[in-house]
């Protein structure tokens, strides 16, 4: 039996794209000049993204997982070897340490900024521990001074999956010039689409070179010899024109986005038990998305409950990220009883809400939202 399902007026995301009309020239060219992959294109992105980040080298990829993917290996840890990393994260953080062989430990969250707690990863380091591994969640970098501290006293490197974070910034400083490397996200839902893409940045030489050929199965400089362990992850030109559109246009995102929370919260942020991420002073955000918390002994309304309403209203919502990956059932058998140390992390998983936001939603629209939503939690109170 067919089941119903609502229509949805307002979705949680929509990328932000250049009407195909201005990228026809580029395209007709890439076309034309047969490089359709790795070209010209890509390395124009990868040095615009380099002068803005102030990073001495960037690699774009097929998508972020494979820029994740490939951080680790040129970073050569040895399989079996444990990495700490948040469980409030996408499941790509830590899927790309299984497939490399490599087990997550999971660490609990920062109350504030959601992200990574480095007093609880300083409590995780063992002998078996060779890398740090914290996410940029949602736009917000973590105390990243504090994780590069504990990297150094451990002589632990420090990696950084900050798919969401393009644009953020950390006492002043590009998210993208910290640590070993770091890898970012091009898909549809983040600030900067190329369509599909990701990017590794990084100022050591070495490892850039590696991964300039690990993007290209890790042939050698004379193309036959394998000399890496390496992915079919080139990206193509196509999508290095759509990024180029959508990063030159950064700053406008960014503000718009910035325009779209505050108005959220001045109509939403008197709601009794709705709280929502912190940016602390020291930090700026890309704004990824918007995620409320609603405590269930204060809201009027469950996050579940307001879930299920604002979809059957058609607004798509995301229990965003959830179940938190300790909870999933990919890494359920990681380290059973891990959950015991993630009090905060299975707080935020299981009370977050990420409302619709994407760079060119007016604040009309966001007005419309938050009726929905004022009348939703109106029936429950
Ligand atoms: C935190 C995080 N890591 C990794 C990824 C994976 O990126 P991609 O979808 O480009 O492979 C995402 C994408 O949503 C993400 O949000």
């Amino acid at each position: 039996m067919a089941v119903a399902v609502a229509p949805v007026h307002f979705p949680v995301f929509a990328p932000t794209l250049p009407d195909p009309a201005e990228l026809h020239d580029v395209i007709v060219s890439v076309f034309a000049s047969g490089r359709v992959t790795v070209g010209p294109q890509v390395a124009a992105l990868e040095e615009e993204v380099g002068a803005r980040l102030g990073v001495r080298h960037v690699i774009g990829v097929s998508c972020g997982t494979n820029a994740l993917l490939l951080l680790l290996r040129a970073l050569n840890l040895p399989a079996g070897g444990e990495v700490i990393t948040p469980t409030f994260t996408f499941a790509a953080t830590a899927q790309a340490l299984l497939w490399h062989g490599l087990t997550p430990v999971f660490c609990d969250s920062d109350p504030d900024t959601f992200t990574m707690d480095a007093a609880a990863a300083d409590a995780l380091i063992t002998e078996k521990t060779v890398a740090i591994y914290p996410v940029n969640i949602f736009g917000v970098a973590g105390d990243l001074d504090a994780y590069q501290a504990l990297a150094d006293r451990h002589g632990l490197p420090l990696l950084f999956d900050s798919a969401q974070g393009i644009g953020s910034t950390y006492k002043g400083r590009a998210v993208g010039t910290f640590g070993a490397g770091e890898a970012f996200s091009m898909s549809p839902t983040k600030v900067v689409t190329a369509l599909e893409g990701g990017l590794i940045t990084t100022n050591d030489d070495e490892l850039a070179y590696q991964l300039r050929y690990m993007r290209d199965y890790g042939k050698a400089e004379d193309g036959e010899d394998m000399r890496w362990l390496g992915l079919s992850a080139r990206m193509s030109e196509i999508n290095a024109a759509v990024a180029r559109w959508s990063f030159a246009r950064l700053d406008t995102w960014i503000a718009n986005r910035t325009a779209i929370m505050e108005r959220y919260l001045a109509r939403l942020g008197e709601m009794p038990g709705l709280s929502t991420q912190q940016i602390p002073a020291d930090r700026t955000s890309s704004r990824n998305y918007i995620v409320i918390l609603l405590d269930p002994d204060r809201a009027p309304i469950t996050r579940d409950e307001l879930y299920r309403k604002l979809k059957d209203e058609g607004v798509q919502t995301k229990r965003y990220f959830y179940p938190a990956l300790h909870n999933q059932t990919l890494f359920r058998d990681v380290e059973p009883g891990c959950a015991a140390r993630l009090p905060v992390a299975a707080r935020i998983a299981d009370t977050a809400l990420a409302l619709p936001m994407y760079s060119h939603m007016t604040l009309d629209t966001v007005d419309e939202i938050c009726d929905i939503v004022e009348s939703c939690c109106m029936a429950y109170a």
